[in-house]
């Protein structure tokens, strides 16, 4: 089976989560397994509650985490859900972990339609059938108001309007259908030079925001998940980029019953980078229920 997702920051959760044999561990993001596989190993008489919208996600992190032990559930849902779904499992948990975003298995295949350096149709749904609108539909009918606002409020990109303007000119001559078409049209409003990272790099970030409806879903779930963790449990959430961050510190920082394990974030080794440059953008923040 391959595996396309490595791990991020794998060494610095494992520690701060301060799992024990018996750990009743939540892991919201499950993915292809990869922090889940080392989580299984710590607690042998423990439980795992493993989350994830994508069912492909979730048939490879099984297969993964059979050949460690039998000790999980896994459950195909939002993770908005924790609350029911944790106590449908357990009396409560005693670590929680978030690991953001959108993984390399939903990258690497370009029909799923998330990347800009693969061609394939506009999609960016982490759950088909969750989901009312995909990226295709929001490209090719939202107005240009509304796509600016988009660009700018979830990509956060100075250029939202010149880039929801020239989506509008280009989609009457005909429907912008895949990824590089898109992506094409962000990079030709871009001021030559003006990039450091991908043009389309932010515009693809918001729209995929967007179609997941992903902080919504993220507050939701920082205002339940406390309330399933049990005294001293802890909880660790990787996000990649600010608007996650923000709202992650923001949360937490007025929940009276979290305390702050590390004071500052942690943020992954020059080393990890080399190696996994996926990472370059991951903040770590860890905090415990007093009890
Ligand atoms: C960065 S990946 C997790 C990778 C995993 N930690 C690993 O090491 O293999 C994020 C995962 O979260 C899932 N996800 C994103 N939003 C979600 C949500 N609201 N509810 C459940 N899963 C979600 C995505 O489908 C993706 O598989």
């Amino acid at each position: 089976m391959e595996i396309y997702h490595t791990p991020v920051l794998l060494k610095e959760v494992l520690d701060l989560l301060n799992l024990k044999e018996d750990s009743i561990v939540v892991d919201a993001t499950l993915g292809e397994g990869g922090h889940s596989v080392e989580i299984l190993k710590r607690i042998p008489k423990g439980l795992l509650i493993g989350i994830d919208l994508d069912e492909e996600a979730i048939k490879k992190a099984e297969e993964r985490l059979k050949e460690v032990g039998d000790n999980f559930v896994l459950v195909p849902s939002n993770f908005k859900e924790i609350r029911a779904i944790v106590l449908s499992n357990a009396q409560g948990a005693t670590q929680i972990l978030a690991d953001l975003g959108v993984s390399s298995l939903q990258l690497e295949e370009a029909e799923r339609g998330f990347s800009f350096m693969k061609e394939g149709p506009l999609d960016m749904r982490m759950c088909k059938p969750c989901t009312r609108y995909s990226a295709y539909d929001v490209v090719n009918t939202f107005s240009f108001e509304e796509l600016r606002d988009i660009i700018y409020t979830y990509g956060e990109d100075p250029f939202a309007e010149r880039i929801a303007r020239k989506i509008v000119s280009e989609r009457k001559k005909m429907p912008i259908s895949t990824t590089l078409e898109l992506a094409d049209i962000v990079r030709s409003v871009y001021p030559k030079g003006y990039y450091r990272i991908h043009p389309a790099t932010k515009t693809f970030q918001a729209l995929r925001i967007f179609v997941n409806r992903e902080l919504d879903n993220l507050k939701k779930f920082l205002e339940d998940a406390p309330l399933v963790l049990l005294p001293k449990g802890r909880i660790a959430i990787i996000t990649y980029h600010s608007l996650e961050d923000r709202l992650v510190k923001k949360t937490f920082k007025e929940n009276v019953s979290l305390k702050p394990v590390v004071k500052h974030v942690v943020k992954p080794t020059k080393e990890e980078i080399s190696i996994n440059r996926r990472s370059r953008s991951a903040k770590l923040r860890v905090y415990e229920e007093i009890g």
